[in-house]
């Protein structure tokens, strides 16, 4: 006798979320309304690569950023080519709009893409190191309506899902006119305050992020900081005010918040988060912002551009905490349970043409018995279970439970995908 010895298993790897039935079909209802939204907007879908060249995000997001600096999963291919697996979307838009002309064309280039990024962070609760982004750009005029447009648009994809525990973070990061000044000002104030020697390091490089620090001695001590909003040109001024009062006529509430930071160097003027209070401390939902020195920045014309990524994982999650849902937690419509080899010979053709004619249909496999069958048909949700028999198929006929209603008649086996179609069209 031989005794085989089990292999050791496999896990996902560490912050890594798999999204198994019957949690994927909530996965893939959030990302499908999202995209469905921007669509609905006039945003075209962009694929994107899921690597590039590392140096795209380096310039890009900015090497000062942590996500550049800490986060990146970047390795060198067989060809000895730097590559880095996308950390954002934004950059790789970019890329792509430049090497393609599209900004050529008609603006804005209103574009939306989705699926995985990848940032090598400390996993904990909402964060991960596999993290799935819907996400939209808007790329060539900077007209603040846009930039409503844009915001609105998130709040719609939210609410869409059920979610009313949110709220919208805004601010302007002003832009090259009044931004430098201000940078002086903060580091100006910075430097004069007993920092230690990490935190100084960063008051230096990016003085904003200082005003970012979560611990209670630094929060004190930059409670008097100079704040950007209070130093915007009369223009980004205006920009704001314009893009504040689109808001309040499109009813999308928000609140200023002057200290937001955001993770990646590029935003100018309006910048925005979505925070949902049930996460804890990965509250933000989604963020995004306006960007007018990227392009140039990536080789290619002075255009402004304006965009979010709506994080999905974090949305589910979110829903999660509020108990809500957006499918319809039906796999499919009818649900086939034949008895013996005849009927089951029977019953897969019925299925095929069900499937044929748009309506969706399983069938129980091996040979489960009627009990176990239906069990089945409960699991996958369905709405009607036929039930065929040798006595049926003797008869030419089919049983249709109705399993919701608790119903059951009988159809001879031509009619039954006609029957099932119209019975389902009424609902
Ligand atoms: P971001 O704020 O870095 O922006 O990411 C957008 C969203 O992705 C976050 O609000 C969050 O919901 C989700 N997210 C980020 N990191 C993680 C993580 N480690 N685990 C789970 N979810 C995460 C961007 O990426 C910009 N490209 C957005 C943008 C587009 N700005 C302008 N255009």
């Amino acid at each position: 006798m031989t005794t085989s010895k089990k292999l050791q298993s496999f896990t996902a790897p560490k912050g890594v979320p798999d999204y198994v039935p019957p949690a994927s079909s909530e996965f893939l209802a959030v990302r499908d309304r999202f995209t469905g939204h921007a669509h609905a907007a006039g945003y075209e879908h962009i694929e994107l690569p899921i690597f590039e060249d590392t140096a795209l995000f380096a310039r890009g997001v900015g090497e000062s950023t942590d996500v550049v600096s800490k986060e990146m999963y970047t390795f060198a291919d067989r060809g000895e080519r730097s590559v880095t697996l996308r950390p954002e979307g934004t950059a790789g838009v970019m890329r792509a709009v430049i090497e393609h002309g599209l900004d050529r064309g008609a603006l804005p280039v209103k574009l939306a893409y989705s699926g995985p990024f990848f940032r090598y962070e400390r996993p904990q609760a909402g964060r991960y190191r596999q993290l799935q982004q819907v996400g939209v750009e808007a790329i060539g005029v900077d007209d603040p309506a846009l930039d409503a447009e844009v915001i609105a648009l998130a709040d719609r994809c939210f609410a869409s899902v059920g979610l009313t525990q949110y709220r919208l973070e805004l601010t302007s990061l002003g832009d090259a006119t009044c931004r430098p000044a201000y940078r002086e000002k903060l580091q100006e104030f910075l430097f004069a305050l007993p920092l230690d020697e990490e935190t100084r390091r960063r008051a230096e490089i990016n003085p904003l992020r200082v005003l970012d620090d979560k611990r209670p001695a630094v929060r004190e001590m930059t409670a008097d900081a100079p704040l950007m909003l209070d130093y915007l040109s009369p223009e980004t001024r205006e920009h704001f005010e314009t893009v504040t009062g689109l808001l309040t006529d499109l009813g999308v509430a928000f609140e200023i918040n002057p200290r937001m930071v955001r993770g990646l160097d590029y935003y100018t003027k309006t910048c925005f988060e979505f925070v949902h209070d049930g996460l804890g401390a990965q509250s933000g939902i989604g963020g995004g912002g306006r960007y007018d020195g990227l392009m140039s920045q990536l080789g290619g014309q002075d255009l402004s551009g304006i965009g979010f990524g709506l994080g999905v994982d974090r949305t589910l999650l979110a829903m999660q905490a509020e108990g809500v849902s957006a499918s319809a937690g039906r796999r499919v419509d009818v649900y086939g349970v034949a008895l013996g080899a005849a009927a089951k010979r029977e019953m897969v053709r019925l299925v095929d043409q069900l499937r044929a004619a748009s309506v969706s249909a399983d069938m129980s496999y091996g040979d489960r018995g009627l009990k176990g069958a239906m069990k089945g048909a409960d699991r996958a949700g369905a709405q009607f279970a036929l039930v065929l028999g040798d006595r049926e198929l003797e008869a030419g006929e089919v049983a249709v439970k109705d399993l919701q209603a608790h119903e059951q008649t009988t159809v001879a086996l031509a009619d039954v995908v006609r029957h099932l179609q119209a019975r389902l069209e009424r609902g």
